[in-house]
């Protein structure tokens, strides 16, 4: 039929099996030959019935993402899905694996869908900054009402066969897809039931039209978090053309939204990160095909608040720990940590209420550092401290079995030192989580010099197995995510001493789109552990001081930059704070300036790139797109501003190159001099993303 979809005859039933690696994406050609199969199964007069189904992984997973922005090649998604729907003759979807996007639109223009038992289904366009662009958004309340629609479409969460069958969005669970789709092909012929053409029922869609709030409410209820994005809205508004328009209508209304969205800065940022994101664990330099080491069972060093975080993520994933403590007290209060962690997650709905019991019974809690002997992955997560770290490393190489892949959690310390106590440097790396580890989903792996390519890579993949994003880093005075923050810190401080209050530069950095400010941000870390290392190195940071001698440590006591009342989180400027900062100034002889807002911006940003260009021309990060995926996934950069690095290109690196120049002569400031990488490009008129062009070809 074509290269990549088969037509086969069982007796009275066309099989169109769409073939196209890895995730059958419908691209042109698979738009092209589904067209084509699906034709000639209703010219064939010996077929009665149609199944369309997929080989390997996965049913069809949406549109072919690297196709958008590109001029638009026939047939139309659109235009194939109409010819399903008007087909004379039944066509069944036979579903595994993931029905994503356009998938699940193909499947919805089908006349009856039926799904294996742990196959998902979603329309999920909002994470790329869309909306369902081939019908769904007018197909899906058709099939199960708005409520549920809103919910799927603007949270962009897929769910599973089972609430589907319950929602009426498939027939039947099956036990393979092909063959359970033929056979309820059949039955559909035996049972003689009518054609199911979601564009003509509008029964579910009913209760809405009578009462818009049951929409609205829905509408509400998603929006409700989603700060700064364009895309959740213009979504919302498609489902609400299927209530209030008629089909033909509510489809062209969709389309134009869609074809906005695709043109949208954010959406071009939501499908940068998209593919950044994968990019990030493909290892540089590491030889092709270098397999991982197989990881059976985890051992965690520490039940702190890292190590307890690390250990859920595991055993999130099924996969047993055994969790390492110093003392039965420590562990038992881990442990307890953890358990009262999932069940808070279950008494939400978060996860089953049977699942907290299943998942500590997968945590081997243990005393004694003895007990890795049979751990294929040992992750420390003591305290940060290097005579603590080398200590337990030394133990770990006289415990752990060959071959165990060594990793350390820390933030700051050096790989290389931390491996060289061992007599395996080559099975020592970094994994760096981020903090609460059971939630953010970085994992930054650090590549020490003596690193085997199949640690890192063992490394990366079972990251990804446990459902965090890797990105390979070198060794260095906090690795990417940290050694950049640092910049952006010190600038911050430095806004105090020059005017600016702690609310004014968190309001700016929030209003850009990160999830909290430095100062907010301090307050929650806890400003004593910055006043303790400062008070141990004999250095001074007279405002953050003057905080912690008057007692104010943030959130912890209800005091930092900001005030917390009642046990709140919520930040509420103090003028004590102001009085404090005026009077440490008066002392130093410094007057406050007004301080302009787009200063602090350009302040908080600007160094921050400035370090990432350092960080790339040093080799500790390989990619631009690796460091964007560092600041998505470990610190809440807004994703429809794609990461720092791709946020640089689009303001343009000369007009930052510039900023930093005079900012660094204004403020006496060297550590804000352009770096080399930022000046050439700037010079040249380049940009990051021209860096990875440029290494394509070298390559
Ligand atoms: N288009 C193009 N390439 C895609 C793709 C897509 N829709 N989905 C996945 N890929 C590529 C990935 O880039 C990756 O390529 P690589 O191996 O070269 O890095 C490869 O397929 C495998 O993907 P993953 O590594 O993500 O594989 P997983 O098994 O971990 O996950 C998945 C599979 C759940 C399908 C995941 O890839 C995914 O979520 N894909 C995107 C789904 C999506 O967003 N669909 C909606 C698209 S928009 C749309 O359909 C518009 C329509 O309404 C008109
Ligand atoms: P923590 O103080 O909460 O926990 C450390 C735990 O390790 C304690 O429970 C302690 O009893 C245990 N421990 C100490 N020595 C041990 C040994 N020899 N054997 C077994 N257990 C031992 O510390 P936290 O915050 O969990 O930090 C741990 C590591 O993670 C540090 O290296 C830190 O820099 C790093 N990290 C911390 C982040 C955070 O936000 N807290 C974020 C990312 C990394």
């Amino acid at each position: 039929m074509s290269e990549v979809v088969k037509l086969e005859r069982h007796d009275d039933i066309a099989i169109v099996t769409v073939d196209s690696p890895p995730v059958n994406a419908l691209s042109a050609a698979v738009r092209g030959g589904i067209q084509q199969g699906i034709r000639a199964a209703i010219a064939d007069p010996e077929v009665k019935g149609i199944v369309l189904t997929c080989a390997g992984r996965t049913f069809i997973a949406g549109a072919d993402i690297t196709e958008f922005g590109k001029p638009p090649k026939p047939p139309a998604l659109n235009d194939v899905l109409a010819e399903i729907e008007n087909s004379p003759k039944p066509v069944v979807a036979a579903i595994h694996g993931t029905a994503l996007g356009g998938g699940l639109e193909v499947a919805l223009a089908c006349h009856f869908r039926v799904a294996v038992k742990d196959a998902r289904l979603g329309l999920p366009e909002v994470k790329l900054g869309l909306l369902p662009g081939a019908g769904g958004t007018q197909r899906l309340p058709r099939a199960v009402g708005p409520e549920l629609a809103v919910k799927m479409i603007v949270g962009g969460d897929p769910i599973g066969a089972a609430e589907a069958l319950k929602n009426g969005l498939i027939e039947e669970i099956v036990e393979g897809p092909a063959a359970g789709g033929e056979a309820f092909a059949r039955k559909v012929l035996a049972e003689k039931r009518p054609l199911r053409r979601l564009r003509d029922d509008d029964s579910k869609l009913a209760a809405a039209k009578a009462d818009r709030s049951i929409f609205t409410n829905a509408v509400a209820a998603m929006t409700k978090k989603t700060r700064g994005l364009e895309a959740p809205f213009a979504a919302a508004d498609a489902v609400g053309y299927a209530i209030d328009l008629p089909f033909d209508e509510g489809l062209r209304k969709e389309r134009e939204g869609f074809l906005k969205l695709v043109a949208s800065d954010q959406s071009k940022a939501q499908r940068y990160a998209f593919f950044a994101e994968r990019e990030a664990a493909k290892i540089a330099g590491v030889p092709e095909g270098t397999k991982s080491r197989n990881v059976a069972r985890v051992a965690v060093i520490g039940a702190g608040t890292m190590g307890g975080g690390i250990a859920m993520s595991f055993a999130n994933a099924g996969i047993p720990v055994t969790l390492i403590e110093t003392g039965e007290e420590q562990l038992k209060r881990g442990m307890g940590v953890m358990q009262k962690n999932w069940e808070a997650t279950a008494a939400r709905g978060g996860i089953p209420a049977d699942a907290p019991a299943k998942r500590m019974a997968l945590i081997d809690g243990k005393v004694g550092l003895e007990n890795v002997k049979d751990a294929d992955l040992v992750i420390e997560a003591v305290f940060e401290t290097m005579a603590i770290k080398k200590e337990v490393f030394g133990k770990l190489d006289q415990y752990a079995k060959p071959g165990a892949v060594l990793a350390s959690n820390t933030s700051y310390l050096n790989i290389d030192q931390i491996a060289s106590e061992t007599t395996r440097p080559q099975d020592v790396l970094g994994m760096h989580f981020f903090s609460p580890a059971n939630v953010m989903k970085l994992c930054e792996v650090v590549r020490a010099a003596k690193t085997a390519p199949d640690a890192l890579v063992t490394a990366v993949n079972i990251s990804r197995k446990i459902a965090k994003v890797p990105a390979v880093v070198g060794v260095c005075d906090g690795f990417v995510g940290n050694r950049m923050l640092a910049q952006r810190g010190k600038q911050a401080e430095k806004l105090l001493f020059e005017g600016a209050l702690p609310q004014q530069v968190d309001a700016v950095v929030t209003k850009f789109g990160m999830p909290m400010g430095p100062f907010a941000m301090g307050d929650l870390a806890g400003l004593d552990i910055g006043w303790r290392s400062r008070k141990d190195r004999g250095i001074k940071s007279e405002i953050a001081d003057a905080l912690c001698e008057a007692g104010r440590f943030g959130q912890k006591t209800g005091k930092g930059y900001y005030k917390y009342e009642g046990g709140s989180r919520a930040p509420l400027p103090d003028p004590e704070v102001e009085k404090l900062i005026d009077e440490t100034l008066a002392r130093l002889g410094r007057k406050r300036r007004a301080v302009g807002d787009e200063e602090i911006l350009e302040r908080m940003m600007y160094p921050m790139i400035n370090e990432g260009a350092k960080i790339l021309d040093e080799g500790i990060a390989a990619r631009p797109s690796d460091i964007d995926v560092i600041w998505l996934y470990g610190y809440g950069w807004p994703i429809y501003r794609g990461g720092p690095m791709y946020w640089a290109d689009s303001v343009g690196l000369k007009q930052i190159a510039d900023r930093l120049a005079y900012y660094a002569k204004e403020t006496n400031d060297p550590s804000l001099e352009p770096a080399p990488l930022l000046k050439r490009l700037a010079a040249e008129g380049k940009t990051f993303a021209s860096l990875a062009s440029e290494a394509s070809k070298a390559a």
